[in-house]
């Protein structure tokens, strides 16, 4: 058995956090959990499943309400020093992320922040989110697949880190496949990132930045369609890469529900979580 503490602490470890990240957070907390129910998106109706069915906890990985989103933008102002690790200036990465975090925040302040954790306290329910630290997680298991798919490789092309991905088996399990946005799979794959833990995809403008600091490819885990359309008319773009939202966040989930379970915790994936076993 565990109490919420615990398992947020185990997620902060598995991410290297020390700190709970804003987009993160308990809502109910609870002690003595012994049965979990956790999904990417979960409201109040999969709550009410959970007091169903006898679940201790509800663990849901989009922010679910609070200061998870309204300080969200918190956690997408990281992208910064994602692009300035990436050798982009300062100044021109905080440039480029302007107009997501411009969205991100008229976002969150039209947001029905305390719907579902309203609903979970009138529950009894324990609930929290956790987000970033299973994003970054993910992040660096897509890295090091791409890194070790490619390593071999002299000249690799997209497709080569396309394979690469495929063979995650939470990529094998989910139902998309990730697609190249902008650009093609036979293109060289050239310098690239995993632009991904930054609490939603940085838009056109953050890879526009990319594209201009001499990277080729850009794996995102999702993209708007007026954000792709705006990539592909740029003579100067490279590789988008859409990994493909839910497989892929099931990528960073799915080792924190084998690391509940080997806690002795029994947990129940639905809304998205593909696990393998
Ligand atoms: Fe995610
Ligand atoms: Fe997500």
């Amino acid at each position: 058995m565990m109490n919420t503490d615990e398992i947020m602490n185990l997620a902060l470890g598995m991410a290297g956090l020390d700190s709970i990240p804003a987009d993160t957070g308990i809502h109910v907390s609870g002690e003595n959990i012994r049965k979990v129910l956790i999904g990417i998106d979960m409201g109040t109706a999969e709550l009410l499943l959970a007091k169903e069915l006898g679940y201790d906890l509800v663990i849901a990985h989009h922010p679910s309400g609070g200061t998870t989103r309204t300080h969200f933008e918190e956690v997408v102002k990281l992208q910064i020093q994602q692009m300035v690790d990436a050798g982009i200036s300062t100044h021109l990465a905080e440039k480029a992320l302007q107009p997501r975090l411009d969205t991100v925040k008229l976002r969150a302040h039209v947001s029905n922040y305390d719907q579902i954790i309203s609903g979970a306290k009138l529950l009894g329910l324990p609930f929290m989110n956790v987000h970033l630290p299973l994003d970054l997680v993910c992040r660096r298991r897509f890295t090091e697949i791409i890194q070790k798919g490619v390593a071999s490789i002299t000249k690799p092309r997209v497709k080569d880190a396309l394979a690469a991905i495929k063979t995650l088996p939470e990529m094998q399990i989910g139902l998309t496949e990730p697609l190249v946005y902008v650009g093609s799979p036979d293109n060289l794959l050239g310098k690239w990132i995993v632009a991904m833990a930054g609490g939603t995809n940085g838009g056109a403008s953050v890879a526009k930045a990319y594209f201009n600091h001499g990277f080729s490819t850009i794996f995102y885990m999702h993209l708007a369609e007026a954000d792709k359309k705006q990539l592909a008319s740029d003579p100067s773009a490279g590789n988008l890469v859409a990994t493909g939202h839910i497989a892929s966040d099931s990528v960073g989930i799915a080792p924190f529900v084998h690391a509940l379970r080997e806690k002795g915790l029994e947990v129940t994936p639905m809304s998205g979580v593909f696990v393998p076993e």
